[in-house]
């Protein structure tokens, strides 16, 4: 028997479902998708990130940070509890080509960054040395996004970054974030999608009820070890 038109059917037949399921439902779920009102409020959201953060962007994409970090809350207690007050949505990314939603956690979640508020001065002096703030990290410095400069008697200048102890320029010198450092650093603040509310992932209503304040206060069960607090705290995967 001639199975040739079966195998011909056949594989039409994969071709055009995976056309349907990968290309064409997303086209039609996401495609559209145009910048939005608030939940609450006339601004439009997402609005284009200034053009300091979007070259900071190209920084982050280029330095491989996307291996280590995601950008992207899950909607689980642990993920809302520590990343973000909402889950990622997909408008969040409307202006983010390629979007760098990450796949994997090696450190933290990067998508609510900016609302942590650890400041500009925090930003480089982890980029340039993660351990001179926090000890022990294990992100890899990036030293190359900065210039140590002779001070040749002068004062430092205004943008040296202030490193602690042994993470300090050599005497007579200073380190200067370049501008791929200060775009970066741009950047990171522009990472805080959950200062916005939307219809499909609204901020939760502040608690107002002291029940749910008494439930919701993180209270560690009693005889909670200090390691079992510590997994308790590490980054979640
Ligand atoms: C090899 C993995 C790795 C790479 C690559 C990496 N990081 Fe990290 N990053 C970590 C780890 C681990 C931590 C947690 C320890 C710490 O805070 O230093 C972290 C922490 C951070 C934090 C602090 C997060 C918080 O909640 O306090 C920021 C910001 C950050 N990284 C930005 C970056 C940027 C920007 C890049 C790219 C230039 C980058 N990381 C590349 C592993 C990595």
């Amino acid at each position: 028997m001639n199975r040739g038109p079966w195998i011909f059917l056949g594989v039409l037949a994969a071709l055009a479902m995976s056309f349907f399921g990968l290309v064409l439902l997303p086209q039609l779920d996401l495609g559209r998708l145009v910048e939005a009102k608030a939940m609450g409020s006339d601004d439009l959201y997402p609005l284009a990130r200034p053009g300091l953060a979007a070259q900071g962007a190209e920084v982050y994409r280029a330095n491989g940070c996307v291996v280590c970090h995601s950008q992207q809350v899950r909607p689980t207690p642990a993920d809302l509890e520590r990343y973000g007050k909402r889950r990622s949505v997909a408008p969040d990314y409307l202006f983010d080509q390629p979007a760098q939603l990450g796949r994997q956690r090696i450190g933290p979640d990067l998508a609510n960054i900016a609302s942590r508020n650890r400041g500009a001065e925090w930003q480089l002096q982890h980029l340039y040395a993660p351990r001179s703030v926090v000890p022990g990290s294990t992100m890899p410095p990036f030293p190359y996004l900065f210039q140590v400069r002779k001070l040749d008697g002068g004062l430092p200048s205004p943008e040296a970054v202030k490193l602690p102890g042994t993470y300090a320029a050599p005497f007579g010198s200073e380190v200067v974030p370049t501008r791929a450092a200060v775009a970066l650093v741009a950047y990171l603040d522009s990472l805080k999608s959950d200062s916005v509310s939307l219809f499909e992932a609204p901020l939760p209503a502040p608690t107002t009820n002291a029940l749910t304040a008494v439930l919701t206060t993180n209270v560690s069960p009693p005889g909670l070890t200090n390691a079992a607090a510590s997994a308790a705290n590490a980054p979640a995967r």
